[in-house]
C-alpha cells in the first residue's frame, strides 16, 4: 500500500527499522519518551505508581494500533479499549497534547534527518489515532 506521508514513514523506518513489531532495541526511544513526559507534574503524580518498563512495553504496542488508524483509517478494538482505560483512569485529555509534544520531541532528538517538516509529518500521522482518543476520552 502507498502511504500519503513519506516523511512521516522514513523517519519511522530510521527510528524502528522496516518490521511491524517494535524490537527491544526500540526501548531506548519510548524510555526517553517517559522521561519528557514525565517532567509534568500531573503526568508525573498520575505514573507515581507504575512500573515504567512495563509501560514503555505496553506504549511500545499501542503506538502499533495509533499507527494503524493512519493507515487504515478506523480504529482497531485496542484503541477503542485504551480510549475506556483512559477516561476511567479520568485523564484530561488535554494531556493528550503535552503526550504529542513528547513524543515529536523525542522524534528529533533520536532521528538525525529530523526536520521541521518530519515533526509536522509525525503530528499528522498520530492526529486521528489522538483524535479518536480524545473523543473517547470525553466521550463525545
Ligand atoms: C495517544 C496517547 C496515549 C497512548 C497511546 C497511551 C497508551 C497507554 C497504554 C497502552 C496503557 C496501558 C493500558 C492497559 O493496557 O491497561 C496506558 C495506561 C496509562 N496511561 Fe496512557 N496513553 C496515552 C495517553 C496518555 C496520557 C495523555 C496520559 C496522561 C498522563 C496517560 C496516562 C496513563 C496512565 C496513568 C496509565 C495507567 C498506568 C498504570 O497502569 O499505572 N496516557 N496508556
Amino acid at each position: 500500500m502507498s502511504l500519503p506521508n513519506p516523511l512521516f514513514e522514513a523517519s519511522y523506518e530510521r527510528l524502528f527499522g522496516g518490521n511491524v513489531a517494535l524490537g527491544p532495541e526500540t526501548d531506548a526511544f519510548f524510555e526517553r519518551f517517559y522521561d519528557h513526559f514525565l517532567q509534568h507534574e500531573e503526568v508525573a503524580r498520575l505514573f507515581e505508581r507504575t512500573d515504567m518498563h512495563k509501560q514503555v512495553q505496553m506504549l511500545k504496542r499501542s503506538m502499533l494500533h495509533l499507527v494503524s488508524f493512519y493507515v487504515i483509517d478506523e480504529p482497531n478494538a485496542e484503541l477503542a479499549r485504551l480510549a475506556a482505560v483512559h477516561r476511567s483512569l479520568r485523564i484530561g485529555p488535554a494531556l493528550l497534547d503535552s503526550w504529542l509534544e513528547a513524543l515529536v520531541q523525542t522524534v528529533s532528538e533520536l532521528d538525525p534527518q529530523c526536520d521541521e517538516r518530519t515533526k509536522l509529518a509525525w503530528c499528522w500521522a498520530l492526529t486521528p489515532g489522538i483524535t479518536y482518543m480524545r473523543l473517547g476520552m470525553t466521550k463525545l
